[in-house]
């Protein structure tokens, strides 16, 4: 099965991490905080969070063991890293901040996620979490829409595309309802300038379309890639450069003393 591609992630290392450093100027500071990045990717940024917020203990959550395979790089007192599907994976003991950057899209359920990630905070801990929320351009509508056509939908075994993502201020009530005394929410679009539209292709390489290569073979997703670029290309025009306007939503939420 096809595991994430670090290198094809990184194509857009500079962009991507834009939301991360946003997100992470969310998080209120403490004293020996112990923290989870859940969906850690290559631990880069998870050791960032790691020295910015001086963790005592900080673990960093991911199942792609090539992802990971860089985070021994990072390694630093009170870090590590552990391979584990979040879907499984719980902390041993209750935590300070629970975040998580660009992953939390990969799970479904998003009230019962919140629910159980709130479940896991000490008095006084942190949720902060940033999912994609671009569900609706052409970069992820065009791959849907081709996977239920002849001849991926077959090869897809009936498996359909869709986003768990919810609407900002579905989640403004999530973490009202949940307790967070205090929340900030908020939905923002990143304006990525990419050298021409095709490059959004490269971009969803590296995220979007690792799910659909994982589920066929070498020879299908060749194809399928072809006819995403001809398909999303007459779609977006050929541009020079393109601006790719990405939406996202950044949460943050402070359960009470
Ligand atoms: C878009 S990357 C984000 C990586 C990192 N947080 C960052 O800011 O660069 C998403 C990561 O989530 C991980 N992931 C997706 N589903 C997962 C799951 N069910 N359990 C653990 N990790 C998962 C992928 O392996 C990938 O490394």
């Amino acid at each position: 099965m096809p595991d994430w591609n670090p290198a094809q992630y990184e194509r857009f290392k500079a962009e991507r991490a834009l939301p991360f450093h946003d997100l992470l100027a969310l998080v209120e500071p403490g004293q020996d905080m112990r923290a989870v990045d859940l969906g850690c990717g290559t631990g880069e940024p998870t050791a960032v969070l790691h020295k910015r917020l001086g963790c005592q203990e900080t673990l960093g959550v991911d199942r792609s063991a090539a992802m990971l395979a860089r985070s021994a790089a990072f390694a630093a007192p009170g870090l590590s890293f552990v391979q584990a599907d979040m879907v499984d994976w719980h902390p041993p003991a209750p935590l300070d901040l629970v975040f998580s950057n660009a992953a939390l899209h990969w799970l479904p359920e998003h009230p019962l996620l919140l629910a159980k990630l709130h479940g896991w905070l000490a008095r006084e801990g942190q949720l902060a979490v940033q999912v994609p929320a671009n569900h609706d351009h052409a970069s992820h509508t065009v791959a849907w829409e081709l996977a239920e056509q002849p001849p991926f939908a077959a090869a897809l075994g009936g498996w359909r595309g869709g986003s768990p993502v919810l609407k900002p201020e579905a989640y403004s009530q999530l973490l009202f309802d949940l307790g967070f005394e205090r929340q900030h929410l908020r939905l923002q679009v990143y304006s990525h300038v990419l050298p021409s539209s095709s490059d959004v292709v490269e971009w969803v390489k590296g995220s979007l379309l690792t799910d659909i290569e994982a589920r066929l073979s070498p020879e299908m997703f060749a194809k399928y890639l072809a006819r995403y670029r001809q398909v999303l290309l007459e779609r977006l025009g050929e541009r020079r450069p393109y601006q790719f306007a990405f939406k996202r939503i950044l949460m943050w939420g402070r359960l009470p003393t």
